[in-house]
């Protein structure tokens, strides 16, 4: 039964060609079962050999041979099964990872110190303008000039040249023209109008540290009865210490602008003041103008200047920026350079 033994050895010698690490099983297959494999070779040296022993002989050949196969086929899946564990392994995601947080925006600086404003007067009981319509960014002379006491030929008006879109027809240089355009329309049977108007303005200035062609005011505007300089005294103070803190005092000094009579520039305290603190020692710098609107202002928006009296104020945002920050050049604010822009987000994302 030599044919039975080799045919047995050949099974074991396939199994042991199967076990080996990364056997290619194609060959394995070619090698054993194929046409010209072993066990063909077997089966035709069995011509010599009686019928009973063909058939035993035939039949371990069939045995192995299926045996081969089932081997191959269970090898064949093993092989998948570790190629996707691989796979799977290689492309593990690592779900304790912290994700890339994505990257919120903030409110620019020169809004949150104008946001700042809008709350304390908003506190106050003051109504804010800032719509197109009541406080629009393209103006006419007359409202950007005339009504503020500044007609044709005066030379205040040197001093705020701006873009013209046609001679009548300009970008705003100041707030003040929102003053006019809300005393027109409020009705004073309803009490007081006390309105600031926050926005850009437009000068034709060449842009550099200190001056850009555009930048931001905050028109402040109060009229009733019996409205005096202590009422806006009060007023630029409290808001001056909600900018620069409760110690800060400011100063009035004696100025001009063609819309108010009399006319203050106002400066705060650099520093905080104590009662020790000795008045010749306080550095002030100036940081607003403001006044009593003159009688012709309200005239010429059809208030009685007998029966009225008004304050009016004008802030600039971007200058309290700088000199809160200690930025040095005005043009820092408007580059969008997110690097300068994010040591003022409050979120800290
Ligand atoms: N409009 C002035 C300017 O742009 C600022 C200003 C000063 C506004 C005094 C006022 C005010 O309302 O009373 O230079």
């Amino acid at each position: 039964m030599t044919l039975i033994d080799d045919l047995n050895q050949i099974a074991q010698a396939a199994q042991a060609d199967l076990d080996q690490e990364g056997v290619d099983l194609e060959q394995v297959r070619v090698a054993y079962l194929g046409k010209k494999g072993k066990i063909t070779q077997v089966l035709k040296s069995m011509k010599d050999l009686s019928v009973d022993e063909k058939k035993a002989v035939g039949q371990v050949g069939n045995q192995v041979r299926e045996a081969i196969q089932t081997s191959l086929d269970e090898k064949k899946e093993a092989q998948a099964a570790a190629a996707l564990n691989a796979k799977l392994a290689a492309e593990t995601i690592d779900v304790t990872l912290p994700g890339t947080k994505p990257k919120l925006g903030n409110r620019h600086v020169l809004q949150q110190i104008m946001d700042e404003i809008e709350g304390h007067f908003l506190g106050l009981g003051y109504q804010v303008i800032d719509d197109p319509v009541d406080s629009p960014e393209v103006e006419t002379d007359e409202y950007n000039f005339e009504r503020e006491n500044l007609p044709k030929d005066h030379p205040a008006r040197d001093m705020q040249d701006t873009f013209y879109i046609t001679p009548e027809i300009l970008l705003r240089t100041q707030t003040s023209p929102v003053q006019s355009r809300a005393l027109e329309k409020h009705d004073f049977s309803k009490g007081p109008l006390k309105m600031i108007a926050p926005g850009k303005v437009y000068r034709r200035d060449t842009d550099d540290a200190t001056h850009s062609h555009q930048f931001h005011q905050v028109e402040g505007l109060v009229v009733g009865k019996n409205i005096t300089m202590a009422d806006l005294k009060g007023t630029l103070l409290s808001i001056m210490q909600e900018l620069f803190g409760e110690k800060h005092q400011i100063r009035l000094r004696p100025s001009y602008f063609p819309f108010t009579e009399p006319s203050v520039e106002v400066d705060v305290s650099w520093d905080e003041v104590t009662e020790d603190t000795k008045p010749e020692d306080i550095r002030w710098i100036e940081v607003l103008g403001a006044g009593m609107t003159h009688p012709n202002v309200l005239k010429m928006d059809g208030v009685d200047p007998e029966e009225y009296s008004a304050f009016a104020f004008g802030l600039g945002p971007d200058r309290f920026a700088m000199l809160k920050y200690g930025v040095e050049d005005i043009r820092q604010f408007y580059l969008n350079d997110v690097r300068f822009l994010d040591q003022f987000n409050k979120r800290g994302n």
